[in-house]
């Protein structure tokens, strides 16, 4: 268990682990509204039990050193250090704490051991949960005053400034705001959120991992934000939020194909996130599936972030009958995220497991979700998580 090695190399590295604190925070799934945050969209994610442990203690100097017991390699640096660790893993705490002392919280030097269980480039989150779990710690640790939407914004601009992902606030706002059984659709222009409960009767959430590692620093997830916010900036509006599709087809002959296919598939995710409340105000969950499946066919066609294994595994999804699928996350790899009915269950992972094999040759994996509580500290029997 997590608690267990991070405790053990607590000892083993900086030593009395029972003078340090553990805190958790976590990853995420998205029911729909993918790649809609950064446009001033609507999302719709849950945290997920699985996330980041980390064990922190002051230390009383300025140095912080850390033990990422994942990847059984440490790093250490000073806080008034400029530049900060090269290892793109390590930068994210850096970013974090960096972020913390910009934002006037009065961070010291610390030791602390880390661990997570989000699977690593599933498209899960495992780097937001990473960053919020440190932003909860330090703030809490410190005195620091932030509230959890500031926290996420801290974790953003890590992303933002210390490893060069141009993300949206998804993720990091649900690993500080998720609460159990509750999925929360968030409006990314306002800030506002509502959580919605979500225990839909006869059906599940199951992730399948195509275990094609998805890499977003430096990858052409910035890209596609950049065809975004050109055709914003063409339409005149801030964000795609605010393009209507009349105005969009005006724009049709001043840019190129490749903007127009990306910009469809932002105002057509609105009118699907809208359609699946609509569906979920009625526990219509076969509406709901619909639309996911029509926005995996946007994100693979038109915003191009799938790749033949991911959808292979939503045609496989569509042949068992299963209710909806579709791409997860920011793409190019990960998870697929289907809502299956239950008696469609067992079926469905025994079929996606045997060819998923039989044609790439690899395992998949099969993930259960179940919705969980945001960042916090861990005490006494809580430590078991
Ligand atoms: C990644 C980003 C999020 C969001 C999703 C796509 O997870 O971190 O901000 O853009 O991709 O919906």
């Amino acid at each position: 268990m997590n608690k267990d090695i991070v405790i053990h190399d607590f000892d083993s590295h900086f030593g009395s682990s029972a003078e340090g604190t553990m805190y958790f925070a976590p990853g995420r799934i998205n029911l729909i509204g993918e790649h809609t945050d950064y446009n001033g969209g609507f999302v719709f994610p849950g945290a997920v039990q699985q996330g980041i442990m980390a064990m922190v203690r002051p230390s009383g100097n300025r140095s912080v050193r850390l033990w990422a017991s994942d990847l059984q390699r440490g790093c250490t640096f000073n806080l008034d250090d400029e530049k900060g660790p090269d290892e793109t893993h390590f930068r994210y705490v850096y970013g974090v704490v960096r972020e913390m002392m910009a934002c006037g919280v009065d961070v010291g030097g610390f030791d602390a051991v880390y661990a997570g269980d989000v699977p690593l480039g599933a498209g899960m989150s495992s780097s937001a949960a990473l960053e919020c779990c440190f932003a909860f710690a330090l703030n809490d640790m410190f005195g620091g005053r932030l509230d959890r939407m500031e926290l996420a914004r801290v974790g953003q601009a890590t992303e933002h400034k210390y490893v060069g992902t141009m993300c949206g606030i998804m993720d990091q706002f649900i690993s500080m705001h998720g609460r159990e059984g509750s999925l929360v659709r968030l409006d990314c222009r306002s800030g506002e959120f509502e959580y919605f409960p979500w225990h839909p009767k006869g059906y599940r959430l199951v992730l399948v991992n195509s275990c094609v590692k998805h890499e977003l620093v430096g990858s052409p997830y910035n890209d596609r934000r950049r065809s975004c916010e050109h055709v914003a900036q063409l339409a005149g509006v801030e964000t795609l939020r605010d393009c209507t599709w009349e105005k969009l087809e005006g724009l049709k002959d001043q840019i190129s194909s490749e903007d127009y296919m990306r910009a469809k598939y932002v105002l057509g995710e609105y009118d699907r996130v809208m359609a699946v409340c609509d569906a979920l105000q009625k526990d219509d969950y076969e509406t709901v599936g619909q639309q996911m499946y029509l926005t995996h066919e946007g994100l693979s066609k038109d915003y191009e972030v799938s790749c033949e294994e991911i959808d292979f595994l939503v045609e496989v999804a569509r042949r068992c009958g299963v209710t909806g699928s579709r791409i997860m996350g920011g793409g190019f790899g990960g998870c697929t995220i289907n809502l299956v009915k239950d008696e469609c269950h067992d079926a469905f992972v025994a079929e996606v497991q045997r060819s998923y094999k039989e044609r790439f040759g690899v395992e998949c994996k099969i993930i259960p979700v179940v919705i969980g509580e945001g960042a916090r500290k861990l005490k006494g029997e809580n430590l078991s998580n």
